[in-house]
């Protein structure tokens, strides 16, 4: 099981959305976040509403998959938010140890989805 991470410009998100349910990728969780990456917030200023100093307004994604959701989540992101541009965002993948869904008290890949 894999924990994946997504921090993307705002006006991504639908499209993002869209290409994740695309795949059948359904279950997510999104918050406001502040950034800043390689350009410290100068260069990006324009694509992004900025928030205090150097911090950038982004999108946060966070989504659980069993292995083999892992590369065809990697591909709906990268499709839904690249423009090419600086400031298209990152992902990170991380291991994840477990997942209890609390209704039924199932785990692992089966409470994932
Ligand atoms: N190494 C990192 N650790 C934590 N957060 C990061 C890291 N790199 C990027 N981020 C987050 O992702 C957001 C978007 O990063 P961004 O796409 O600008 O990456 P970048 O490395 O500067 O690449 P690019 O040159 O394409 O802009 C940042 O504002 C920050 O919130
Ligand atoms: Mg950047």
């Amino acid at each position: 099981m894999k924990y994946i991470v997504a921090i993307i410009q705002p006006d991504r998100v639908e499209e993002v959305l869209n290409t994740l349910t695309e795949k059948e990728i359904h279950l997510v969780t999104v918050s406001n976040v502040l950034g800043r990456g390689r350009q410290k917030g100068i260069a990006e200023v324009y694509r992004s509403h900025k928030e205090a100093g150097s911090l950038l307004h982004k999108v946060k994604l966070e989504i659980a998959v069993n292995d083999a959701f892992l590369q065809p989540t990697i591909d709906a992101i990268t499709k839904g938010a690249r423009t090419g541009q600086v400031g298209d965002g990152k992902i990170f993948v991380l291991d994840l140890a477990d997942c209890i869904r609390i209704r039924t008290g199932e785990t692992g890949g089966t409470a994932i989805g």
